[in-house]
């Protein structure tokens, strides 16, 4: 008998994963392929989509050789994306300019436009915030009037592969959330939102729940990758979300802290209660009557990378150094604002730093410094969440970052919070991605099949350094009111 598969695929910032399970959850292959960012301007962050499908193909053709009789058991398929990136369609579906990714602010003019306008944050529940999609469309309109006039379509990344891989127009309602045209309590498109940025529901895909079917797997493609036909994909979900399904956060008190490209904290919510002024951002989440709350940084292993990039070593040689042991915390600040910022601040103009540079500092020093300002930010973004009535006991770790046993002792220190480390495995958006397909295909209770992850460890604060570090983030918080306004 053939062997029930799900594929999951996450669309990251930095590449495409592909991750093949059983029914049961297991790992039976996975495959990626990598892919850049294009930074034509500073502020500026695009992709073309035309890279994510060579990826995706790359992805496919090593799953293909890596498992193949597995292959041939596939049922269900979920899509996972970074969010809020504009895909502009054109009449023919061809895909009109580069994607504006999630992280690129040249709008933000345009955000804080919309962002005064009532009912903007009652709807949507969110600050309008400058990567979010609505001022992106404003600026294309403003800006490239022409590729503005022929849009047909804006999909969101995830909506766009399951657009290729279907050929349908379906968008999930986690996604969906993050473009600021959402009516995010009524989980629906607002038509007054869309409104106010001079677009048309006609322009939007259809929406699902993540956890629900969203079309079948064209027949080309199943050809092409030796795939079953018909198979089912689901709605499947922007990629915090996705993760969220990934580590079996879906209930009030579950939640995880991120150290990808971008930083986040995210908790489970059982009802909808946004706080925008917080710069909290409340979305739904990719199963149907809950939502989600999370904190986001917009540079988290992004500043690790660029300070590894400027001293030409890789960013585990440089967290490796720092050895196992936490202690006090550094003088050397830093300010992770490398793209500008979201929680608490809202302010995509402000830029990173150091503070307090001494000719005496070495690589070693300016390492503990990046993770120490990052852990700070991120406590921002837990003080956000904490105000809008989320209560987080714990988080689970992911993302890259979390490979570095010192940078995690030094969060759970600052966050003052125990930090679940799970077993070496599948966790993230890519595993949420697949476990939302299980759902779609089967119509299994999500609950049932997002679980939770064989803990490894638990990393406690140190209680003898968290007054240390307490007092360390106050000045750091000084850094920020005196820099504003000389970014
Ligand atoms: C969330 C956000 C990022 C991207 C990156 O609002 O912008 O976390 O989803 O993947």
């Amino acid at each position: 008998m053939t062997q029930t598969v799900y594929l999951g695929l996450d669309l990251g910032t930095s590449g495409l994963r592909g991750l093949l399970i059983d029914g049961s959850g297991s790992v039976l292959a996975s495959a990626e392929a990598e892919y850049e960012v294009s930074r034509p301007l500073q502020g500026w962050s695009e992709q073309d989509p035309a890279d994510w499908l060579t990826a995706l193909d790359q992805v496919m053709v090593a799953l293909q050789e890596a498992a193949p009789k597995a292959m041939t058991g596939v049922q269900g398929i979920g899509v996972a994306g970074h969010m809020h990136g504009a895909v502009l369609l054109d009449q023919a579906g061809d895909v009109l300019r580069p994607c504006i990714l999630w992280n690129d602010t040249r709008a933000h003019a345009e955000a804080a436009e919309l962002d005064t306008i009532d009912p903007v944050r009652a709807v949507s529940g969110n600050i309008v915030f400058p990567g979010f999609t609505a001022p992106k469309l404003m600026w294309v309109h403003r800006n490239e009037p022409d590729i503005f006039e022929a849009i047909e379509k804006v999909l969101l990344p995830a909506a766009y592969l399951n657009f290729y891989l279907t050929g349908a127009y379906v968008g999930d309602l986690s996604d969906a959330a993050g473009t600021s045209w959402l009516d995010t309590g009524a989980r629906n498109w607002s038509d007054t939102m869309l409104a106010a940025s001079g677009m048309h529901h006609t322009q939007m895909p259809r929406l699902v729940e993540g956890s629900e079917p969203a079309a079948s797997l064209r027949d080309a493609l199943a050809n092409k990758w030796s795939l079953p036909k018909g198979i089912i994909v689901a709605g499947g979900a922007g990629d915090n979300a996705a993760a969220a399904c990934g580590v079996g956060a879906l209930n009030e008190g579950d939640g995880f802290v991120s150290l990808g490209t971008s930083g986040v904290v995210l908790a489970a919510r059982d009802h909808y209660a946004p706080d925008p002024a917080t710069a909290v951002h409340t979305f739904c989440h990719a199963v149907p009557g809950r939502w989600y709350q999370m904190g986001v940084i917009l540079a988290a292993t992004d500043c690790l990378n660029w300070l590894s990039r400027q001293i030409g070593q890789n960013p585990a040689s440089l967290t490796d150094a720092l050895g196992d042991d936490l202690g006090p915390p550094v003088s050397l600040q830093f300010l992770p604002y490398l793209s500008g910022e979201r929680t608490p601040h809202n302010d995509s103009q402000i830029r990173g730093a150091f503070v307090g540079l001494d000719v005496a500092h070495i690589p070693h020093d300016l390492t503990r410094a990046v993770l120490q300002g990052v852990s700070f930010a991120l406590a921002d973004s837990l003080d956000a969440l904490t105000a809008t009535g989320a209560d987080l006991q714990r988080l689970i770790a992911i993302g890259g970052g979390s490979d570095s046993e010192h940078w995690l002792q030094m969060l759970a220190t600052v966050l003052n919070l125990p930090i679940d480390v799970p077993e070496k495995g599948e966790f993230g958006a890519a595993m949420g991605a697949a476990r939302l397909a299980i759902c779609a295909a089967t119509g299994a209770n999500p609950d049932t099949v997002m679980t939770k992850p064989t803990i490894a460890q638990t990393i406690m604060p140190n209680a003898d350094l968290t007054d240390a570090y307490a007092k360390r983030r106050e000045t750091w918080a000084k850094i920020y009111p005196a820099l504003k306004d000389l970014s």
